[in-house]
């Protein structure tokens, strides 16, 4: 970097953060923005503008994933890429995802503000669909990168109504082949993405910036019930063959298999339960519920999924339902690269920050990059650990604490 020193303050991102919280399918302060939603797609187009208006030469792939590039010196070598997600969970906030997106795009501008030429280039990427809302898998985009979801796996996915992918991403414009989404290892040098902790340590421990270490292994499935519907009245409670009852036990079996770990970094969540036909006075006859394990050791992951398998096979029999399981996803924890690991520590000392190497319990596109990049994540705390809601915070001071040493780890990498 120059000597030079120009004015920077937080003031211009976080004006970005709070403009791209008003583009939502829900009244704002609630942030919900689904892949290739309506919301979404303005909040895309919004983005792609500041990329454009910051000279970043804008491309989009076949599924929607988006990078902005900041040309380096020397174009023939592989990028440093950062970035995140811009899709938002109904009664979400605004910093999930949002914070890597436009403090990446903040990091790139304050670099150039600072008259830095980058040797390799800088790429800031937009995934598609971190989060599972529309298709029930969460990092569309970055598995498919990563070819972790092949194109034929990808065709298969159904939104609740039924309309697949295809449809969705057609009426989004974007038309190509599947399969060039996949990139091949190497496309990216090394990968870093700023993201809120989602939890509370950060703020708790008064530290600035997290480094991570882990990212912990997700897994995913969908339970329906069978039973038997019928008046709530005039069907008697022998026999009955309530399918939210039973239900209601796995998802108490759930909670019980991640309590007894033992271990701190083990939860599990139903998150989804949809009834059938969902009257007063109806015996509930089918119900889907969801079910979500994570762990940074995926053996304990793992057995939890087994505990459940259990309880399915048991509830089954006591019941007399018909339960099916279909499994979504059970990744691999994600170990992150030391060596960017150690710039973002130079970085961190150099602009003077607190700092503490820490694990992402919660899942990010960086688990898929590492696939195909080595890679390592940035956190910044967010008020009482707070995420997926709307009263999701994180202060000026913090995002611009993220900014600060995003740049500099940017500009050691790219150099
Ligand atoms: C991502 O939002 C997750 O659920 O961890
Ligand atoms: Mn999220
Ligand atoms: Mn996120």
């Amino acid at each position: 970097m120059t000597t030079a020193r120009p004015q920077l303050t937080i003031d211009g991102l976080t004006a970005e953060l709070m403009a791209l919280a008003q583009i939502s399918e829900a009244e704002p302060p609630i942030v919900t923005r689904v892949v290739f939603g309506e919301a979404d797609l303005r909040a895309r187009t919004y983005v792609k503008g500041l990329c454009e208006a910051a000279g970043l030469k804008v491309r989009e792939d076949a599924i929607g994933n988006t990078f902005a590039r900041w040309e380096g010196s020397d174009p023939t070598l592989a990028p440093i890429g950062t970035g995140s997600h811009i899709d938002a969970i109904p009664n979400a906030g605004l910093y999930d995802g949002c914070v890597g997106v436009l403090g990446g795009l903040e990091a790139i501008r304050v670099l150039q503000k600072f008259g830095f030429k980058p040797r390799r280039s800088i790429e800031l990427v937009i995934f598609t669909a971190e989060e599972p809302t529309r298709f029930g898998i969460g990092c569309l985009g970055s598995r498919m990168m990563a070819s972790v979801l092949t194109p034929q796996q990808a065709l298969a996915l159904r939104d609740k109504d039924g309309r697949g992918l295809e449809e969705w991403r057609a009426q989004a414009g974007f038309i190509g082949p599947l399969e060039s989404v996949a990139v091949p290892r190497g496309r990216f040098h090394q990968f870093v993405e700023l993201h809120i902790e989602q939890g509370p340590y950060l703020e708790l421990e008064g530290i600035d910036v997290g480094l991570v270490t882990h990212i912990a292994a997700p897994a995913s499935q969908r339970i329906a019930i069978e039973g038997e519907g019928g008046h709530a009245g005039g069907k008697l409670m022998p026999g009955r063959k309530d399918a939210l009852a039973a239900a209601a036990e796995l998802i108490l079996a759930l909670e019980s298999a991640a309590k007894s770990t033992g271990a701190i970094d083990t939860v599990g969540t139903v998150g989804i339960c949809d009834v059938f036909p969902g009257a007063v006075n109806s015996v509930p006859s089918r119900v889907l519920i969801t079910t979500d394990v994570r762990d940074i050791n995926r053996a304990r992951r793992d057995g939890v999924l087994a505990a459940l398998a259990s309880a399915v096979e048991e509830v089954r029999t006591r019941r007399g339902v018909t339960i099916t399981t279909d499994l979504i996803n059970a990744d691999p924890p994600t170990t992150c690269d030391p060596e960017i690991l150690a710039a973002l520590e130079r970085s961190a000392i150099a602009a003077g920050k607190i700092y503490k190497r820490m694990v992402a319990r919660a899942y990010h596109d960086s688990s898929f990059v590492s696939c195909i990049a080595p890679v390592a994540m940035l956190f910044i705390p967010c008020r009482g650990g707070v995420s997926h809601r709307p009263d999701e915070y994180a202060s000026p001071e913090w995002i611009g604490s993220g900014v600060h040493v995003l740049s500099r780890t940017l500009a050691e990498l790219a150099s």
